[in-house]
């Protein structure tokens, strides 16, 4: 079960912070806890990098899967070197050039970095941050601090210490603040590992300023729909950097992406997109810089303007049919528009709009940063169409349902995806789990066949795990494949016995029973699988109706 904690926010000056201030939070990092802290790009969630416990607890706090490796933080190169191989020479120049600052180097790992933060790669991301409240805090705990964006998974990183409120209220003890994010998008991420730099994530160091600084040709990872064989490789190959082929930094909104009036392009207009939002009856939020709304013929009235150190006047005379926008600046610009994106995410979310419209800029130099992050949050740009990317997204409003079967790599996995994929209008999200699961196994060939075969679902990505208290406890729903499964969950797991539910019971069909096809052959897997799918189905029917009686019968 996940832990409670009273969240402290420590407030301390961003420039010049007090140790005496940071020590709480010292001290618990070294006990094992973990902190949030600000750091040029985003904020962070720190734990030791050396305690897997620590680290494992980033996991569920973030609900975030386990494929994806952490940046270690260090504050010198002397911390640096007991954590690589070698260091090689292209990583020294980048390093003298960028670091301290937000960028992130791959490097060949040391046993001293634990499996966990790395996700069982061989290598592991280093950055040394410049902010001086991170390195305050990294000096004085004297240890490596293993660290992701402060979000919950799928949510917009931390730009303000609020964000990170917004997401783990209650779940970590120490926020510490330090003032919005000077950046606001996270670090490059650089591959170090090759002859040449492979631009893993774009950041606000570009490809360009490290041609210029160091005379490397860096070569970057293309993630973007169809412009590359990006997307295909993925098909074969691991992505480098495992995260990006999640969906990230998406509000709840819907994302488009407009441009100007003026620029020649290929997306349409902001106004022309707005304005036919707004006749839809739509609440619209709109991002863009004063110029562009200046242009805009569809009436807006302003939540917040960047360029003005004022807070904007009150809304309260908001007509209905007029959009809601955030300035980030008084011009087109990626410096500015990167360094509130994030944070108008949040704002707009507040403001329950349904669409955010975001304004595209040209796509190099520190705008390509700017344009990733916003193709990803409006799903242009997914590296699998499968439940993974959807699962990131799985945070406080969804409702989780956990199938679960015994080794997760046939059946519940099969009803995970059939289920998030008849799932459209998206209140439930599901994942799965096993009652004796060896961890991170792939699902069966034959399930990943049936599933690709007969339903176009890719679930070549899924991992096994084994179901934990923590898994239980946060599931809203557990929905195992047979009655003698609900029995084991029921006698493992005795508080949340009331979630438990048969596949069968929860589609309404209590004597249905969907027995293990392992060992079988091809007709047999493809027979459990529609058995499974028109029971899903069935069970969508009625999910929130059984998810209800079985909060009336909780303790
Ligand atoms: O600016 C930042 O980088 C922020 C601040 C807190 O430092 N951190 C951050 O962490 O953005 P996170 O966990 O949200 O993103 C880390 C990215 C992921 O895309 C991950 O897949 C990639 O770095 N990564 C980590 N270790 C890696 C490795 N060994 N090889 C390749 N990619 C790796
Ligand atoms: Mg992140």
């Amino acid at each position: 079960m996940l832990r409670r904690y009273q969240t402290h926010v420590i407030t301390v000056d961003p420039v010049q912070p007090e140790e005496r201030q940071l020590q709480p939070a010292v001290e618990a990092l070294l006990a094992g806890e973990l902190v949030a802290f600000p750091t040029e790009t985003v904020y962070g969630l720190g734990a030791d990098a050396t305690n897997q416990d620590a680290v494992r607890r980033i996991f569920s706090v973030k609900g975030r899967p386990s494929d994806n490796p952490l940046i270690v933080h260090v504050v010198s190169f002397d911390q640096l070197i007991p954590l690589t191989r070698s260091i090689p020479d292209m990583a020294r120049q980048l390093f003298e050039a960028f670091s301290p600052g937000p960028v992130t180097l791959v490097m060949e790992r040391t046993d001293l970095v634990p499996d966990i933060v790395t996700a069982h790669l061989n290598t592991v991301a280093v950055r040394i941050p410049a902010h001086p409240v991170a390195r305050s805090l990294i000096q004085c705990a004297g240890i490596a601090v293993a660290a992701p964006s402060a979000n919950r998974s799928g949510r917009p990183s931390p730009t303000h210490a609020w964000h990170v409120k917004q997401d783990l209220d209650g779940l970590i003890p120490y926020i510490i603040d330090g003032g919005p994010s000077q950046f606001g998008l996270e670090s490059t991420v650089i591959d170090t590992t090759g002859t040449r730099p492979v631009i893993l994530r774009p950041g606000s160091i570009t490809a360009d300023q490290i041609f210029w600084a160091t005379g490397l040709h860096p070569v970057t990872e293309q993630y973007k729909t169809g412009q590359t064989t990006g997307l295909l490789d993925f098909e074969t190959s691991p992505p480098k950097a495992p995260g990006m082929k999640y969906r990230h930094y998406a509000p709840r909104a819907a994302v488009l992406i407009a441009r100007c009036e003026t620029d020649p392009d290929d997306s349409p207009p902001m106004n022309r997109i707005a304005g036919e939002c707004l006749d839809q009856g739509k609440r619209v939020g709109l991002f863009a810089s004063l110029r562009t709304l200046r242009e805009l013929t569809i009436p807006w009235t302003l939540i917040a303007d960047a360029s003005s150190p004022d807070p904007v006047s009150s809304r309260s005379d908001l007509h209905r049919n007029e959009a809601i926008a955030f300035a980030y600046g008084p011009d087109r610009d990626p410096i500015s528009a990167s360094q509130h994106l994030f944070d108008a995410m949040r704002l707009l979310d507040n403001e329950a709009v349904d669409v955010l419209i975001a304004e595209q800029l040209p796509d190099h130099d520190i705008g390509t940063a700017y344009m990733n992050r916003l193709r990803k949050a409006a799903r242009q740009e997914t590296q699998s169409s499968d439940s993974e990317e959807k699962q990131e997204t799985a945070c406080k409003h969804r409702k989780q349902v956990v199938f679960v079967c015994t080794g997760n790599t046939c059946r519940s996995p099969m009803a995970e995806r059939l289920f998030n994929a008849e799932m459209t209008e998206g209140s439930w999200i599901a994942s799965s789990a096993g009652l004796a699961a060896l961890t991170d196994s792939p699902a069966s060939p034959q399930a990943i066949r049936v599933l690709s075969e007969r339903y176009q679902l890719d679930s070549s990505g899924h991992r096994s795990r084994q179901l934990t208290t923590e898994i239980a406890d946060t599931a809203d729903l557990l929905v195992p494949m047979t009655l003698y499964q609900k029995q084991l969950i029921q006698r493992q797991f005795p508080d949340i016995s009331h979630k438990v539910f048969t596949l069968g019971e929860a589609a309404g069909q209590p004597q249905a029973d969907i027995s293990d096809p392992f060992g079988g052959d091809m007709e047999q897997y493809d027979l459990a699988a529609q058995e499974i799918h028109r029971l899903v189905i069935q069970m969508i029917k009625q999910i929130d109706r059984i998810a209800g009686s079985s909060q009336q019968t909780s303790p």
